[in-house]
């Protein structure tokens, strides 16, 4: 009877009955929107996914989902990357699909349709959107964020006038396609191919570029045979697929919010993963990728260099190479031959980019469950300073007071911003990388050390300490910190710590009262009651893990 109305229905469509009978049927889950311009090719994309299908014998049908455009998501994408993974993975439950093709790349779409696809497990196979084209201005080569934060600085330094600032605002996105620095989009989606979800290269191409619209047919014709060969998730994905994601996120230098979302992924596929996993495999896979924020080159360049095969080769000492893909090859066979075309863009493991590892796990009295930090991206002199707390409550306070140029701060200052994690913001934005005060820009200051809860965007770089867990709105010791505290912070002996007795903690315990909870509905509300702390990877507590939702009954 259901069978009936389905065939029915398709014919409505005005579809002959030989056009789907007898076909595996897959989903073309498409992140598109007119506001994720980082997705803006994707429709023209599931169009050669489309054709990729229909060669190979598929029945093809495109699903839109939650686009998540990293800038134009208020307050953060990070609010609703469990929002995507749900619906992922209830999109591909509810409908009557045997594979699915997952159209993403933007920050927090990659972890949210990995983290649906694993938790249906049935055949899926990533289609990364691509990074945009390299600008140049000035001379220079720039691009999403290369020079934002530079620039920002800058101009209110008063070294550049506005309409500088405003002629800026043309430049550095010249083309559709994900940022093309080493940050979150570019992490996400390489590590998803380092565990196996894509074709081999698929994530280095530019979106632009005509490689990248055959990868999307061939991810088309590919996916229909995932199907016939009944590869699902749980056929390939293993430790050693996380194991082999950490080596390249490592060696790629990449953001710190893939420590969260690498969790998430890993606990869906039934990978219990932890931060001291991580400080493992960055303390001994040295940064080669010579890309922006730990280098100074882009992912176009990244991708003449033979992209992240070739990289896979410099590190295959830390590599699985028996782990499988979406190919039915292990990753051993589908980087096999790739050959490293420039030297200077992606380094040997003898000659790395900096003597600062990708990732440092931080503990102490202040972060008991953990915090990171990128030393790659900081400041040497940093790594051990020990220096007076500045505390703002919120990032309105922060904001309201940091360019007041009677400010009692000094290069020295450890600022620190609270109530900004998961459930204090909430949705965790990445607001880490707390502006350098106006007086201390305009004396040449352009790092110091700086303390939150909260994330930051894999563009930014400096001496910045971020994701703090238990976050301060929960109750974690950020929230008892108080200005003129002394900080210390030790990275090479992972130690992060307020100079304050237990007792005196344990008094201002006491008087600690938690803020006001920020809404009793709507998703907010789910969120906050849901989610865990970045430590546990931000997924909702009763998502983790493999057990699997009973199909509802059908008629
Ligand atoms: Fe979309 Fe950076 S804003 S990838």
């Amino acid at each position: 009877m259901r069978s009936f109305a389905h065939r029915q229905r398709l014919q409505q469509r005005g579809l002959a009955r030989e056009e789907f009978l007898g076909r595996p049927v897959i989903a073309i889950i498409n992140t598109w929107s007119d506001l994720s311009p980082c997705h803006a090719h994707l429709r023209e994309r599931a169009e050669a996914v489309r054709r990729g299908i229909l060669q190979a014998g598929g029945f093809p049908f495109e699903l839109p989902a939650l686009s998540l455009g990293e800038v134009m998501v208020k307050p953060t994408t990070m609010l609703y990357r469990n929002f995507l993974a749900m619906e992922c993975e209830e999109l591909l439950r509810s409908h009557p699909i045997d594979g699915a093709v997952l159209l993403g790349g933007c920050d927090k779409t990659t972890p949210g349709l990995l983290m649906g696809a694993l938790s249906m497990d049935i055949p899926a196979i990533y289609c990364p959107a691509g990074p945009m084209l390299n600008d140049r201005y000035r001379g220079n080569t720039v691009g999403a964020g290369t020079h934002t934060k530079k620039f920002y600085d800058e101009y209110m330094a008063g070294n550049i006038q506005q309409r500088e600032w405003i002629h800026l605002e043309s430049k550095m996105t010249r083309a559709p396609g994900t940022c093309n620095t080493m940050g979150t989009a570019s992490t996400m989606t390489a590590m998803a191919e380092a565990m196996g979800f894509c074709l081999p290269g698929a994530t280095s191409i530019p979106a632009m570029d005509a490689n990248h619209e055959r990868m999307a047919s061939a991810c088309g014709r590919r996916i229909v045979d995932m199907v016939w060969e009944d590869l699902k998730p749980s056929t390939f994905f293993s430790r050693a697929s996380v194991d082999n994601a950490l080596a390249v996120y490592m060696a790629l230098g990449g953001s710190t919010n893939a420590a969260i979302h690498t969790i998430a992924v890993a606990g869906r596929g039934g990978v219990s993963l932890q931060l001291s996993d991580m400080e493992a495999v960055a303390s001994r896979v040295p940064v080669i990728a010579n890309l922006f924020p730990s280098g100074d080159r882009l992912m176009e360049d990244f991708f003449y260099a033979g992209g992240l095969p070739a990289l896979m080769q410099e590190i295959r000492a830390h590599l699985n190479l028996a782990a499988g893909t979406v190919t039915g090859h292990t990753l051993g066979e589908n980087i096999e031959g790739a050959q490293n075309l420039d030297p200077e863009v992606i380094r040997p493991v003898t000659r790395p980019v900096s003597t600062g590892r990708a990732l440092a796990v931080l503990r102490g009295n202040l972060c008991p469950d953990g915090a990171i930090m990128k030393p790659s991206a900081a400041s040497p002199k940093f790594m051990k300073h020990r220096g007076c707390a500045l505390v703002f409550d919120s990032n309105e306070e922060m904001l309201a007071k940091v360019n007041d140029l009677s400010a009692d701060v000094e290069e020295s200052t450890v600022m620190i911003l609270r109530n900004a994690g998961p459930v204090g913001a909430p949705g965790m934005p990445e607001w880490g990388n707390l502006p350098i005060p106006k007086k201390l820009l305009r004396e040449g200051v352009r790092d110091m050390v700086r303390i939150s809860d909260a994330r930051m965007s894999g563009t930014h770089y400096g001496s910045c300490i971020v994701h703090v867990a238990p976050e301060s709105a929960i109750g974690g010791p950020l929230a008892l910190v108080k200005t003129g505290d002394w900080i210390s912070l030790d990275v090479e002996a992972r130690q992060l710590n307020v100079e304050v007795s237990d007792a005196e903690l344990a008094e201002r315990r006491k008087q600690w009262q938690a803020p006001a909870r920020f809404t009793e509905r709507g998703f907010t509300r789910l969120y906050v009651d849901h989610v865990t702390q970045a430590d546990k990877g931000c997924d909702f507590d009763f998502l983790m893990g493999t057990a699997k939702t009973p199909e509802p009954p059908i008629y």
